[in-house]
Parts: structure tokens; sequence; C-alpha cells
């Protein structure tokens, strides 16, 4: 079990992880989180659990995981950026992440649209953005992730669509500096991405996706749509080419069917991705 004062030791960060608070038992990161940054609490800070009980997931899903052997936290942003810009934010914390595990690791985990990591295929971990506005701009955002780090047996429903680090490899990893790692690759790429606009996490998504081409569903407010990934439009969304046309799309659920039908070297899909 961790504390506070061993997660911060040797992190090194200016406001990432500056406060953080530490439970063994909560309701959801989330929820905390936002209760938090709704009074006073600053950007940066981290709210991390053992164990949830109503974790939560995007679409009304429970996230589950097991305490002891996985990561739970969440993060308070109060990021300068219009609200249409939201859609950006999940991007930018997949990619953050997505390095942060392969530094510790070596694993070749991807980003997949809109808020996962894929390790072989399988999902290692979510992104859950929240956000509230005040007027037309973003007053804070929190952003709940929940990595699978060492948990080897994943309930029946789960079985086949969810992996953890540990299962695929044979070896547990400590999830302290897994914690602290994240932490790091947060900052960083806050900083840069604050400077220099939101829209620069495309092409850098992009590098770490194999996404762009696949043959793929969509399931959307209860209809689905099949056709092939072009790219991601400069505000996040999904673009989706069936028949020779492309649709962009904010959000939805995405099962990759195989079948590639377009490159995918980095130039062309920097080219597909700044399409609209
Ligand atoms: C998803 O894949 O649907 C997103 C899952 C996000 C789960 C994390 S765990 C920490 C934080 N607290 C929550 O209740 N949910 C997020």
């Amino acid at each position: 079990m961790y504390t506070a004062q061993t997660l911060r030791q040797g992190l090194k960060t200016r406001r990432f992880g500056a406060k953080i608070y530490t439970f063994d038992t909560i309701d959801s990161t989330n929820n905390c989180a936002r209760a938090l940054a709704a009074c006073w609490a600053e950007e940066g800070t981290v709210i991390i659990a053992e164990r949830q009980t109503a974790g939560r997931g995007r679409m009304g899903r429970t996230w589950t995981a097991n305490p002891l052997e996985n990561l739970t936290f969440s993060v308070i942003l109060r990021p300068t950026v219009p609200a249409e810009d939201l859609n950006l934010l999940p991007l930018y914390v997949g990619v953050a992440v997505v390095d942060a595990v392969r530094r510790v690791t070596g694993l070749d985990v991807q980003c997949k649209w809109p808020n996962d990591l894929l390790l072989n295929g399988r999902k290692v971990a979510g992104i859950l953005l929240e956000g509230s506005l005040k007027e037309s701009s973003v007053d804070f955002v929190v952003i709940g992730i929940g990595l699978n780090v060492n948990q080897r047996e994943f309930p029946p429903e789960l079985a086949g669509k969810a992996t953890s680090l540990a299962r695929e490899t044979g070896t547990e990893f400590d999830r302290e500096e897994l914690f602290r790692e994240i932490m790091r690759s947060l900052e960083t790429h806050y900083r840069s991405l604050a400077r220099r606009g939101f829209s620069g996490v495309i092409p850098l998504w992009n590098e770490r996706s194999n996404f762009v081409g696949q043959h793929v569903s969509l399931s959307q407010n209860g209809s689905v749509l099949t056709g092939v990934v072009a790219g991601l439009n400069d505000h996040g969304a999904l673009l989706l080419e069936q028949n020779g046309t492309q649709q962009a799309f904010l959000a939805g659920d995405v099962s990759i069917l195989g079948g590639d039908t377009l490159p995918h070297d980095p130039q062309t899909l920097a080219l597909h991705a700044s399409g609209s």
C-alpha cells in the first residue's frame, strides 16, 4: 500500500502530484477530484485509491480493478482551452500515459481512440475525462486513469478484452514507479501543449497509435457504422471513411474489425489527421 510520501519520493515535478490524497477505499476518485476542484484544489492535485466502490468508466460503465494490483487515480487540471477543444485532452492523457508506460516497461502500448490504451490488442488502461465549464470556457477538468498493472485474472465478461502489464509479460511492475513516470509525462506534455496549443497532440497521438487505416465499427447512440479510420481532425474527432466519404465523430465506441486499407507511414497519417 502506497502513501502520499512514498509516491512523491523522487517525483521532481512542479505541479503534478504536488498534492496527493491517498485513500484505501473511496466511491470514485473522479467524484472526489470533482468535489475538490469545485472548491479550491490546485491544478495537478491527485486523488488515488486502492479500492473504488463505484469506479466509473465511459458511457455509464463501471470500472473494476483489484485492490493492491493496479493504479486508479484522478488528476485535476485547469487548462485554458476553449470548450470545443475538450476532446483533445483525453488524447493528451493517452499520449502521456503511453510514453510513461513505454519508458518504465519497454512494452509497445498503443493509443486507441478515444480514451483507451491497448497492449497486444487488449485494453490495458482507460481514461475518463470529466469537465466543468464556466460560461464557454473550461473551469476545471478531472482526468481519471485506470491502469491494469499486476492483475492477472479478469471477470468473465472482460476476458479477451482486458489485460494488464503483468498478464502480458508474466512480470510484476512497480506501481509507484509507474505512477511517478505518468506524473512526469503528464506534466511535460501539458506544459508543451499549453504553450503550442492542444491540437499539437494529434501528430503525437498518431505516432503512438496504429489505429489509422484500420477497418472498424463505431457504435454511437444505438447505431453501428463500419468504415476505415482516416485519422483525427483538429478537434480530436474521429474521421471515418465510408465509400470515399469522410464523416467526423466526436464520441462513440470503436471495435477494430481487421483488414487494413490505408497506408501506415507516419507522414501519411499526419496528412490524413489534418483533414477535417
Ligand atoms: C473507461 O475506459 O471507460 C474509462 C475508465 C476510467 C477509470 C478510472 S479509475 C480512476 C478514475 N475514477 C473513476 O471512477 N474512473 C476513473
